[in-house]
């Protein structure tokens, strides 16, 4: 029964869809587990560019039944848009299940966050304003509806009717406008008719694929240190991206995952508010911007850029037990004279090398670097380690050490096939030896 979680090592974008799109082949199922359509992934193919928010990637490949599972936060309208686009560009969603159990998106949910934002002013997250923690906030406070709901129109009301007098209320404490009932429910209930054929119990479906031995990708979108528990608090997303989190949302036991794949770019990147201690406001900084389109694919907010911070790193390894790692973006490093690597922080004269995750102390410290002499050739052709020049190997094997897992695949570019398959990514039985 082999799973595979593929996981954000950093804080989103590390190229996760690129990552699952290309393990596809091998996988009859990718399971997306948390998050909804704050995420954006990226899969180029040939001439075309798609972009999926909620979707997940392995929709591309006719042999995998792409399953959004219950940890999701799910935008009915954003999701049908999605699905449209996707027909009309020839790409066929019929093998496409929602979890019954997947909390909604609600059109309050968007305001609210939105309001919420506006009231925060300077200190806000710097949200995607998509609802998504207003909708785990619902979730938590158990008065959230579910995909499930969308199928009973006369309980939809039901709830409706009890829930949004409490919902206009923090509206109106906000400043935002109510929501009224019968067009709220009247979209909900057009919603679900359109998604009926495609809700299931997403549980039993991955449960059924592992005892049939079929290899099923768990797929997280964020990043480790935008957890909601591990990342840089407050400033993260309100579900849990780390490995763990794939248990939860994804309907899998922990000792069904056999391999955990964390994803990292070669350099690092931000998009919203909170702390980044390896953060360049320089040139080099924008040229990682413009070499590595580092614009958000949701928002079109250009993502800050910064050195690869290695301090982070080891923590990332360890919460979510990576057996290896994908490292990409390599190809955007080309060009500079060196290359750096935050090794430690300092903080009130004191060298620290672990991860403080308290957002305030995060913001105290200051980088420590290790230099490396940088290389200057293109990688996009490249395919195999030893055709990388000898700086570029250099950087990557420093980087695989102080990650203490393998590097297992680099990639030099958007496309498939700019893929460096390093060595065979190490698997791991039940009992937790590596096969
Ligand atoms: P939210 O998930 O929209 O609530 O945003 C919370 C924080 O997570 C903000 O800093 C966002 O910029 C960040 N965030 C959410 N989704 C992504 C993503 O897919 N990539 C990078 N950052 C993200």
């Amino acid at each position: 029964m082999p799973a595979t979680v593929v996981v954000g090592l950093q804080w989103g974008d590390e190229g996760k869809g690129k990552t699952t799109d290309l393990l596809g082949e091998s996988v009859s199922m990718v399971v997306r587990y948390q998050g909804g359509d704050n995420a954006g992934h990226t899969v180029v193919l040939g001439d075309e560019t798609f972009k999926l928010h909620l979707v997940p990637s392995g929709i591309l490949h006719p042999h995998i039944t792409p399953v959004i599972g219950s940890g999701v936060v799910v935008n009915p309208a954003v999701l049908l848009d999605e699905m449209a686009a996707l027909e009309a560009r020839g790409v066929s969603t019929a093998r496409l299940r929602v979890s019954a159990q997947a909390h909604l998106i609600m059109p309050y949910h968007v305001a609210l966050d939105s309001a919420m934002e506006a009231r925060l002013a300077e200190g806000g997250i710097g949200t995607t304003h998509r609802g998504i923690g207003p909708a785990y906030a619902d979730r938590a406070w158990r008065t959230g509806l579910r995909v499930e709901d969308l199928l009973d129109p006369d309980g939809l009301r039901l709830r409706l009717e009890r829930l949004l007098p409490g919902k206009n209320a923090i509206l109106a404490a906000y400043g935002a406008e109510p929501f009224e009932l019968e067009p709220l429910h009247a979209a909900a209930v057009r919603h679900g008719e359109a998604l009926r054929p495609f809700v299931a119990d997403t549980f039993w479906l991955v449960q059924d694929a592992l005892a049939r031995g079929e290899h099923v990708l768990l797929e997280g979108a964020q990043g480790t240190l935008l957890d909601l528990d591990h990342g840089t608090y407050p400033y993260v997303t309100s579900s849990n991206p780390v490995a763990g989190g794939a248990c939860t949302g994804g309907g899998i036991g922990p000792l069904q995952v056999d391999e955990v794949l964390g994803i990292m770019k070669a350099y690092t990147t931000r998009v919203g508010s909170g702390p980044f201690p390896t953060e360049l406001d320089d040139g080099i900084g924008r040229s990682m911007r413009e070499r590595g389109r580092e614009f958000g694919a949701t928002t079109g907010r250009p993502r800050r850029c910064g050195w690869f911070d290695a301090v982070p790193l080891r923590y990332a390894v360890a919460v979510n037990s990576a057996t290896s790692i994908m490292l990409n973006k390599i190809d955007i490093l080309s060009g500079l004279d060196e290359v750096l690597v935050c090794v430690a922080y300092e903080v009130d004269g004191e060298r620290i090398a672990s991860w403080p995750v308290a957002a305030d102390a995060l913001a105290r410290v200051r980088p420590v670097y290790r230099r490396f002499p940088g290389w200057h050739e293109e990688l996009a052709d490249v395919r195999r380690t030893e055709e990388l020049p000898g700086n570029a190997r250099r950087y990557v094997d420093a980087l695989e050490e102080m990650a203490g897992v393998p590097i297992s695949i680099i990639s030099v570019g958007p496309e498939r096939t700019q893929t460096i398959e390093r060595r065979a990514r190490p698997r791991r039985d039940v009992a937790g030896r590596v096969a």
